[in-house]
């Protein structure tokens, strides 16, 4: 969808409404922004093998990406947790990769207030293709 992603937290909301959660119960949603203003909603996808459960980040990042899109700003992630919650490590390794420094925005559906960081503050030393590619 299009949007001038004014407030990513609600898309994020939105998104986590479609979560399938029915065995850990805790809903997430995502909310992806492209650097052209289009936005990629995610949400968690739980299955009955429980190992094969797909976070809402993936899900919002491969579908963005599997489009065409290359080029992100920002990732809004909300949940109803007591807290904020980050991204887990898996999520973080392909924003990293796909996303570079990106904006990742944390929200709540609770009175919470949001909390924003670079993805390089949540992975700091990251191993990508930089890393071991040599020059040609
Ligand atoms: N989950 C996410 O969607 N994103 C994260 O970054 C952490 C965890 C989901 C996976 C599972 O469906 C549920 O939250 C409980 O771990």
């Amino acid at each position: 969808m299009n949007s001038d992603a004014l407030d990513l937290r609600s898309h994020a909301l939105f998104a986590r409404q479609r979560a399938i959660a029915p065995f850990s119960r805790f809903q997430v949603g995502a909310a992806l922004l492209t650097k052209s203003g289009k936005i990629y909603y995610g949400c968690n996808i739980e299955n009955a093998s429980y190992g094969l459960t797909v976070c809402a980040e993936r899900v919002a990042l491969l579908k963005a990406l599997s489009e065409g899109e290359r080029e992100f700003s920002e990732i809004a992630v909300a949940t109803d947790a007591q807290g904020l919650t980050p991204p887990c490590g898996p999520c973080r390794q392909l924003l990293w990769e796909f996303c570079g420094d990106i904006i990742v925005s944390l929200h709540s559906a609770r009175n919470i207030a949001s909390q924003t960081y670079h993805l390089s503050e949540l992975l700091p030393h990251p191993f990508d293709a930089t890393t071991w590619r040599q020059p040609q």
